[in-house]
């Protein structure tokens, strides 16, 4: 039974890569887990936490609104201290040669399904009066992503969101801190069809590492966190004076697919 005098979070997405060492984070600093993936590999993720914490796994799409109700089925009316909302995916190729049920599906899970869990989860923790929120944008927000151009419009979306959303809760015990890595050594470029490109095979950054940044921002309630090396806050400083078309020649250069033999 769950003790409900412990810290309870949900982390999205943690599976693999960032959101599995979010959840890492998050038990080794004493919150029990409500964990979701669409990927059986979630439950040897709550096997191999399970002896620092009491951790409940769910497998659901969570691009689809029936797939977040029932993970939050699954919090089974507990108080959620913290809601980690990490899941999202990408898609490589140009817009017109991607498939476009493929490029709807990332909108509608780093988008759609990543909101409206924020909805539900923001509404309970506003009753409860607090809780933290961290939500995985990127830098790829601040770039058109020639080649990706439907996954950075998500994360523009997603750190725009997350920064409004803070400022208007600014008067209440909610927290909205938006983590911001750059390339980040996970299946994030695999399953982007992206190990053709320069970037796909580029040295990046430890999620392990990226996660930390963020799971410390989140607890100590920052607005934002450039997570990894110094060259992600390198690219958003350039974002700031470079004009868009020349940032999209930019991205193109990681991106386009065969960079990776052009290198
Ligand atoms: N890696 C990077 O360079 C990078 C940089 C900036 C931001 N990010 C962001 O970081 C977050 C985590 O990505 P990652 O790099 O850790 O990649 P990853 O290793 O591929 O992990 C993605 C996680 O999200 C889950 N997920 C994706 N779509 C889902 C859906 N529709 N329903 C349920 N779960 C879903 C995956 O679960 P399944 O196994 O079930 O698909 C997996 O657990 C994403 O939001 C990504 O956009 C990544």
């Amino acid at each position: 039974m769950a003790d409900v005098a412990r810290k309870f979070a949900i982390v999205t997405g943690a599976s693999s890569g960032i959101g599995l060492e979010l959840a890492r984070c998050c038990a080794r600093g004493g919150y029990d887990l409500l964990i979701a993936a669409d990927d059986p590999k979630v439950n040897d993720v709550a096997s191999e936490l399970g002896g620092q914490c009491a951790v409940d796994a769910v497998l659901a799409d969570l691009s689809t609104t029936d797939g977040v109700d029932q993970l939050l089925a699954a919090a089974k009316g507990r108080r959620v201290d913290a809601l980690l909302a990490n899941a999202g995916h990408g898609l490589g190729k140009g817009f017109l040669d991607q498939d476009f049920g493929a490029a709807r599906h990332v909108i509608d899970t780093n988008i759609t399904g990543t909101l409206y869990l924020i909805h539900k989860c923001g509404n309970a923790m506003r009753a409860q009066g607090g809780g933290r929120i961290l939500i995985t944008g990127s830098i790829a927000g601040f770039m058109p992503g020639s080649f990706q151009a439907v996954y950075n419009g998500t994360k523009a979306f997603v750190d725009s969101f997350a920064a409004a959303l803070r400022n208007e809760l600014k008067d209440t015990n909610i927290t909205v801190t938006c983590l911001m890595p750059g390339a980040t050594e996970t299946e994030f470029f695999e399953r982007a069809g992206l190990m053709d490109t320069k970037i796909g095979q580029e040295k990046k950054d430890d999620p392990a590492e990226v996660a930390r940044q963020g799971y410390e921002a989140m607890e100590k309630g920052e607005a934002g966190v450039i997570a990894g090396s110094w060259s992600n806050t390198f690219q958003v400083a350039m974002s700031r004076v470079m004009s868009s078309e020349r940032m999209a020649e930019q991205h193109r250069k990681q991106t386009e697919p065969g960079s990776a033999e052009t290198a």
